[in-house]
């Protein structure tokens, strides 16, 4: 019923690539990053899905944690960007949230603030991103700073972040590495750094916590020709489908949708699906792009509009109005279709519209339990 596109999210996925960032790193805790609304697959929903396997969560706000809560999330949840203000220590205090701390301005509003018991702080090391956290140099004196402060702060850690994991040799991500490891053995400090592509290829960043996010979701993060399915390791757990709503037999020599940017070389059948840019799908995406019509691979043809988009269905003639459209996920990886938008998937996944409803699907295909979340 109502416009044919869906997020079909495979719970079951989501728990197998888990399972594959937790068996790379042994030695590790693994926080499952969830933020942005688990990638655009649902947050609450995810987090059910991994809550008996993950020992913490990685997200972005308070309000993040608040949606968690109040869905009934106990595991631990550590806010990636720390308080925006000071007033959020409340909510921190409350809701019983971790906290990474990169600012002279966060950590004066902590020894100020009384919290029910003493809160648990991940301290923030820029160790060459530049992006948050204390320079090397001044890192130490925040740590001391922190750690004297015992009825405020009670577990302390290094938190860091690495800019290159995804490149094969990267003299940047072994300087951070270098970097890293001086402070934590100087300071006697739990590390917590390796993102996906460091757990992935990177043992020697695992640290006593590992924060893998795009993974969990099936994308191979890292910068190579092999997707995450021929890698044969993650498994995707988003698929984006829809249908064809109708069918245009267009003469050669004719231009197709916004800007005439296709021109069809001879006859053609154009496929029109219902899925735009107003649903998350990149209108950057150039013509040739592939698309699934019942399975085959046909070619996106034109401009993506808000709420279609148009294929050649040449390779397919059998297609007819209702046939399946993927747009990503099983059988289309969806780094694939983002090499085709000049993107990375994580834009993809995160950019799915809340229009879209998400259906979540676990168990055997034979009894699939599908909920339903916006
Ligand atoms: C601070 C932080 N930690 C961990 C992650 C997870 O990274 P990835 O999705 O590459 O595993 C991110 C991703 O944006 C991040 O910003």
């Amino acid at each position: 019923m109502g416009r044919p596109i869906r997020a079909e999210i495979d719970l079951d996925a989501l728990r197998h690539n888990f399972g594959v960032a937790a068996g790379l790193a042994p030695h590790s805790q693994s926080m499952a990053v969830i933020k942005a609304n688990a990638y655009g697959h649902g947050a609450v929903a995810c987090a059910s899905a991994l809550a008996p396997l993950a020992p913490a969560f990685g997200i972005a706000s308070i309000e993040e944690a608040v949606t968690l809560r109040e869905a009934g999330i106990e595991t631990p949840l550590l806010l990636l960007e720390g308080i925006f203000e000071p007033s959020e220590l409340e909510w921190v205090d409350s809701l019983d949230l971790w906290q990474v701390v990169h600012s002279d301005w966060q950590i004066e509003a902590l020894l100020a603030f009384t919290p029910r018991r003493a809160l648990t702080v991940w301290l923030k090391l820029d160790s060459g991103m530049h992006r948050l956290g204390f320079s090397p140099q001044a890192f130490p004196e925040r740590w001391q700073k922190l750690s004297r402060a015992t009825d405020r702060v009670a577990n302390l850690h290094l938190i860091s972040h690495f800019a290159s994991a995804d490149q094969r040799d990267s003299a940047l991500f072994d300087t951070q590495r270098a970097v890293i490891d001086t402070l934590s053995r100087a300071l006697s400090a739990p590390i917590c750094a390796a993102n996906s592509p460091a757990t992935l290829v990177k043992p020697a960043s695992h640290g006593a916590w590992n924060r893998p996010g795009v993974m969990l979701y099936g994308v191979d993060p890292l910068q190579s020709p092999v997707t995450a399915v021929s890698l044969d390791a993650l498994k995707p757990v988003m698929t984006l489908r829809s249908k064809l709503i109708a069918i245009q037999s267009v003469n050669g020599g004719e231009t197709i949708g916004y800007g005439g940017r296709f021109r069809t070389p001879h006859a053609t059948r154009i496929g029109v699906v219902a899925a735009g840019y107003g649903d998350g799908y990149d209108r950057h995406a150039r013509d040739g792009t592939p698309v699934l019509v019942d399975g085959k691979r046909c070619r996106l043809a034109g401009r993506v509009s808000m709420d279609m988009l148009t294929v050649d269905l040449s390779e397919h003639p059998a297609a007819r109005v209702g046939s399946d459209v993927t747009l990503w996920g099983h059988g289309l990886p969806v780094e694939e279709v983002a090499g085709h938008c000049d993107t990375i998937a994580y834009t993809l996944l995160t950019g799915v519209l809340p229009r879209v409803s998400r259906h979540y699907l676990q168990g055997s295909p034979g009894d699939t339990v599908a909920e339903r979340e916006h």
